[in-house]
């Protein structure tokens, strides 16, 4: 008996060593120290034994017992740790790696310009204003000199949503809007930049839909060379230092006298080009006197009052400022021809 009790010794321990999972382990467990398993036999055959065999058998079972039970602990404490150690080992992050490069996005060219516009005339004391898209007959036309019936609403054509609604087709009304907000009382001095609507067909240089920047004084003793001077710094800090600008008589019916500001070609500084057509001049804006008719309208005294206007298009300055030949490009959405126009603060990871 005492030999069964150490060949089982030596066989369970066998199994510990070889057992190298937790599950193999309990099997092991289960297999001789179990209800059913040799060692808990031995002890219930103690019975059958000798008064002075019982206690040496016993002694020696439960020392078997005890010496396997230890070896079962021993080796899952060693199992336990070892499988920590593998996820622990498995879970590692190695923070020194470097990350992996965030796509950033731009803001769009023409937000950048109408930005670089607004920043150009904050500097120089205006305020931004806002007006609607969806606009009234009266303010996108009456308001500003063009009664119905009136000729020059051709040179406009519009998308009407009901007679007396439509998409505005210039920022201009904000003009007469803001004249009035202000109650005949000076000074005014705002850009308004904004989507316009046109009832064009769209193609390499027409959009029904484009941008446009307002710009509007209205102060005493306003006059002409106050509106070249400010035209003059716009141009200069737009294109260059070296470019110089001309004012051509034109028409609209909200500024009297009106002009078209042209700027020097800077692909051939005024010599003449296929960009400039050969005029060395390139057209970039329209603006004038606001019309005496308009700054009544709006509750200004013309004779107490004057003031200029300019309105201009920030696709067509964006287009000169990095030779865009299609306006279509804008309104695409394609991220190779808007990735191009990632500013200093917004370079990394595109
Ligand atoms: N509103 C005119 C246009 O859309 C531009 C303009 C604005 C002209 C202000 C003169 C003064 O063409």
């Amino acid at each position: 008996m005492k030999e069964r009790l150490r060949e089982l010794e030596q066989e369970a321990i066998e199994k510990v060593t070889t057992a190298n999972s937790l599950q193999a382990l309990q099997d092991v467990r289960i297999e001789y120290l179990g209800k059913k398993g040799p060692i808990t036999e031995v002890l219930r055959g103690m019975g059958k034994l000798s008064a002075e065999e019982r206690p040496v058998i016993g002694a020696l079972a439960n020392e078997v017992r005890a010496a396997i039970q230890t070896n079962i602990e021993e080796k899952q404490d060693y199992l336990q740790q070892q499988a920590l150690e593998a996820k622990l080992a498995e879970e590692t992050i190695d923070v020194t790696l470097p990350g992996r490069p965030v796509k950033r996005g731009n803001a769009h060219p023409l937000t950048q310009i109408i930005e670089e516009i607004e920043d150009l005339f904050i500097g120089m004391g205006y305020t931004i204003a806002e007006g609607p898209e969806v606009e009234t007959d009266r303010y996108n036309f009456e308001m500003l000199n063009l009664p119905k019936g009136h000729p020059a609403r051709d040179m406009q054509d519009s998308f009407y949503i009901s007679e007396e609604t439509l998409l505005r087709t210039h920022t201009s009304p904000v003009q007469a809007r803001t004249m009035e907000a202000h109650k005949g009382k000076g000074p005014v001095k705002i850009i308004c930049p904004g989507k316009v609507y046109r009832r064009d067909a769209d193609d390499a240089t027409h959009s029904h839909q484009f941008t446009q920047i307002e710009g509007l004084v209205v102060d005493k003793d306003i006059r002409m060379t106050d509106l070249k001077g400010t035209l003059d710094v716009f141009a200069k800090r737009m294109f260059g230092e070296d470019r110089s600008i001309r004012l051509r008589p034109s028409f609209f019916p909200f500024t009297e006298p009106s002009v078209e500001m042209d700027i020097s070609c800077k692909m051939c500084d005024g010599k003449g080009c296929s960009v400039c057509k050969g005029t060395g001049w390139i057209e970039i804006l329209g603006a004038g006197m606001v019309h005496p008719n308009v700054l009544e309208m709006a509750g200004f005294d013309s004779n107490e009052y004057t003031g200029f206007a300019f309105g201009m298009g920030p696709e067509r300055i964006a287009m000169l400022k990095y030779g865009i030949e299609d306006i279509r490009n804008f309104y695409g959405n394609d991220q190779r021809f808007l990735h191009q126009f990632h500013r200093p603060s917004e370079e990394g990871g595109r």
